[in-house]
């Protein structure tokens, strides 16, 4: 019996194969994806075990983490339903657990066939490093032990927060999106520091690292983030006037547009 099966090892399945592999488990993870080669050239780096069958990472896995995107749960599901159907009848207790955006525990407990227990995860892909954020929704089947234990597998991951689920839509947009805007926004920045006759890859360097020293600062200090731009803005200075060359540009509505235009499109893909 594996700890860990992943079925779907593409980019968010993948990363989560990779933190539990910095966590020390990969000893304890069997991978399955559509297209075989994917999950055994992730297990030959990870030192996990590939195999062939969504169905025999159903059948070997006490949590198994589904890693598919959320148009093609239902399919997947259905093809290992006789598996854990089977499973529950034998006794043998497993957990589903779901990183899938959109789709409500019970809609994935429909999917599956039956009612088992399931844990919903929204991870991000800075997971594979360690720098991830997880937010964690359980269903009242599944004991405290087990959220926790399935946190411990991940733990190299990055941050943790369990949540209602009545907040995972609204929560995976902030921490999944983020990213994407993220490397926007040091793109941006790189571009313009190009402009201004850095070298690219100093300017991707540079920006890449203010950011990352910016939301440590925002996190570690526990300071309210207006009150880490005031520190950097001297009197005259020029950071100020690049901060209003961003209010000019609108960069606060459109960061809000960002985050309220996905979760009303996560909202939408939930209807199906
Ligand atoms: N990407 C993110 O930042 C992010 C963040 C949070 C949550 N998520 C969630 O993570 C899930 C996966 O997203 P993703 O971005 O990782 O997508 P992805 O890169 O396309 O990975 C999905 C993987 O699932 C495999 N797959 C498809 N159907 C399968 C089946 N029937 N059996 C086994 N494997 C199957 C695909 O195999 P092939 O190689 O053959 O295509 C692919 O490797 C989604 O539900 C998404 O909502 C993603």
């Amino acid at each position: 019996m594996y700890r860990l099966g992943f079925i779907g090892t593409g980019n968010m399945g993948g990363a989560m194969v990779r933190a539990a592999t910095n966590g020390g488990y990969a000893a304890e993870c069997i991978l399955a994806n559509r297209s075989f080669e994917k999950a055994q050239t992730l297990a030959q780096q990870c030192g996990c075990t590939a195999v062939h069958t969504n169905e025999e990472v159903a059948a070997d896995a006490y949590f198994i983490l589904l890693g598919v995107k959320p148009f093609l749960m239902a399919e997947m599901l259905k093809g290992i339903a006789p598996v854990l159907q089977r499973r529950q009848q034998n006794g043998e207790r497993f957990v589903l657990v779901s990183m899938a955006a959109a789709l409500s525990i019970e809609t994935l407990k429909e999917m599956a066939g039956g009612d088992y227990p399931v844990i919903r995860i929204m991870p991000n892909t800075p997971c594979a490093i360690g720098q991830g954020m997880v937010l964690v929704t359980p269903d009242q089947q599944v004991t405290d032990e087990e959220v926790q234990q399935l946190c411990d597998c991940l733990k190299a991951s990055g941050r943790f927060d369990r949540i209602d689920e009545s907040l995972m839509d609204a929560g995976s947009v902030i921490a999944g999106c983020t990213g994407a805007w993220a490397c926007m926004m040091i793109e941006a920045l790189a571009d313009g520091a190009v402009q201004t006759g850095i070298p690219r890859q100093k300017a991707l360097e540079y920006a890449a690292q203010a950011v990352q020293g910016a939301a440590a600062l925002v996190l570690q200090s526990g300071k309210h983030p207006g009150q880490l731009k005031d520190e950097v803005c001297s009197p005259g200075g020029s950071t100020i006037v690049g901060v209003h060359a961003m209010e000019r540009g609108g960069l606060r509505a459109a960061a809000m547009d960002a985050v309220v235009q996905a979760f009303e499109k996560t909202k939408q893909m939930r209807k199906g």
